[in-house]
């Protein structure tokens, strides 16, 4: 039996779509106010990770784990409690979602911590460290582009090797239904390192208008995140990765994707017709 915690955040509801789908026995773990559902056929259980006796009853039955906390000031916390309830079941492997670039931010240093600590806990891990999901600029970016034509970010000419959610939770999936991944660290990036301008001009050919890409310094994009209510540490910590981003230390292209999937990762341009409706300006207006 595999549990999939966070079932109902972007990385996990795709997971659990994809495991799902490879006929495996598996659980969803929701938090208990969630109005997620599943596929059919698929068993669920509410968890939150802040009560560790749901987590603990929710591993009844279980052997395989999929980790995934919360892009937020409470990440290292929430892990270090499921962590701890994992360490006293019967788990035989546990995939934490993690990320790429180490301890050179605040967001890939919350999940290095994460990792470190299962480590000290003896447990059977595989991590997975994708790099920032392509999903961002539909998650985050869809309303200036769709008023404005424009995304705004602080990464100057810093390119970034993107990866697709679903080729993310592909490797997941297969990690968690096979054998031979205990002990093993995944780094998961697209096929390309593209800069933003770059990410814009496909943008505009994929969806037939002009989409600019407008940088700015960190101190004129810290208040505007603020003024639309991103709590004070997730603006420091996203102005951080972007940091990051523009000095290039984000760039690296990885074969994981390719050697674990026999197929090359989608490309930027093979993602984003998938998600025209998000920048369909006339469906966006109507909704
Ligand atoms: N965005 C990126 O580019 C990127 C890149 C690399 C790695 N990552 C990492 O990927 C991970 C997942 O990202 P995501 O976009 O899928 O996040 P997300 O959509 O916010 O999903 C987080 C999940 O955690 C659940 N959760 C929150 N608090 C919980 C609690 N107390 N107990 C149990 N579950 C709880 C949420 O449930 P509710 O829906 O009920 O709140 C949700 O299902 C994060 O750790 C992030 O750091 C992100």
């Amino acid at each position: 039996m595999i549990l999939i915690t966070g079932a109902s955040g972007n990385v996990g509801r795709e997971v659990l779509k994809q495991v799902a789908q490879t006929g495996a026995k598996l659980r969803a773990a929701f938090q208990p106010s969630s109005k997620a559902t599943v596929p059919a056929g698929v068993e669920v259980a509410a968890v939150d990770f802040n009560q560790p006796e749901t987590l603990q009853c929710a591993l009844k039955g279980v052997d395989r784990v999929f980790l995934v906390g919360p892009p937020t000031a409470q990440l290292p916390a929430l892990e270090r409690k499921a962590v701890d309830v994992i360490a006293e079941s019967d788990v035989r492997q546990l995939v934490k979602l993690s990320a790429m670039g180490g301890r050179q931010s605040i967001f890939p240093g919350q999940h290095a911590d994460g990792e470190d600590y299962i480590l000290s806990k003896g447990l059977p891990y595989t991590f997975l460290r994708p790099n920032g999901f392509m999903q961002n600029m539909v998650n985050y970016n869809a309303p200036t582009i769709n008023s404005q034509g424009a995304f705004y970010g602080t990464e100057g000419d810093g390119q970034v090797s993107q990866v697709d959610i679903c080729d993310v939770a592909a490797v997941a999936a297969k990690v968690l239904t096979e054998d031979g991944h205990v002990g093993k660290v995944y780094t998961l990036t697209g096929p390309e390192a593209l800069t933003n301008a770059q990410v814009a001009q496909i943008m505009s050919e994929v969806l037939g208008r002009e989409i600019r890409y407008v940088n700015l310094s960190p101190e004129q994009l810290r208040p505007t995140l603020l003024s639309v209510g991103v709590p004070e540490w997730s603006a420091d910590a996203l102005l951080d990765l972007q940091r990051l981003y523009r000095e290039g230390k984000a760039a690296n292209v990885t074969h994981d994707v390719a050697h674990l999937l026999g197929r090359k990762p989608t490309s930027f341009a093979e993602f984003l017709p998938d998600y025209r409706a998000a920048f369909d300006v006339r469906e966006q207006a109507a909704s």
